[in-house]
């Protein structure tokens, strides 16, 4: 009987050790799992790229193609947009060139579908080195008619 305990003292700190050492090795695997998935800074940092083209562009393309760009000019005025996008690049982007430029500003959106976030929605993209400053109610100002004829004629600038 007195035998017994001694023996059995030793396998089980075996037993004891083994398990720690299983124990350490897990979860020194699950900690680098971790870590490698962990993005580094600079992941971080990349821009999303949008690989869809966003979900208004089709039927904006279609009103604007249905608009009146005739009339596009004097809405223009009207709205003082020229009050900022004079003939040279300004306080904000050049008129001139506008629609050419509309089309290679962010990836997957049509001119039309640029043109038209860029008014209703001036903070969804700010075109580098210029200021967050361009007036932001002109989804409420604008009647629909109109922003889609000033589209329409902003195309062809
Ligand atoms: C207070 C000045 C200001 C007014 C008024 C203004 N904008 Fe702007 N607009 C800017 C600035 C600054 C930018 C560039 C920064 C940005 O992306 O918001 C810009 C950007 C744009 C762009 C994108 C141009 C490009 O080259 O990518 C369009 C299109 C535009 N404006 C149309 C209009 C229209 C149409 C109006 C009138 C309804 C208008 N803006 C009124 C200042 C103004």
């Amino acid at each position: 009987m007195g035998g017994k305990v001694p023996n059995q003292a030793p396998r089980f700190a075996k037993l004891i050790t083994l398990l720690s050492a299983g124990l350490v090795i897990a979860f020194g695997i699950a900690f680098f799992a971790v870590l490698g998935n962990v993005p580094n800074p600079q992941q971080l940092m990349t821009p999303v790229i949008v690989t869809a083209s966003p979900q208004f562009a089709e039927s904006i393309e279609a009103r604007v193609a249905a608009a009146d760009p005739s009339k596009g000019a004097a809405i223009f005025e009207k709205y003082a947009c020229n009050a900022c996008h004079r003939a040279e690049d300004g306080v904000g982007p050049a008129l001139a060139g506008m629609g050419k430029r509309a089309e290679t500003r962010r990836p997957n959106y049509s001119a039309a579908a640029y043109i038209y976030e860029s008014i209703i929605e001036p903070n969804a993209f700010i075109v580098p080195d210029y200021a967050n400053i361009m007036v932001s109610n002109y989804k409420a100002k604008i009647p629909e008619v109109e922003l889609f004829d000033l589209i329409a004629w902003l195309l062809g600038q």
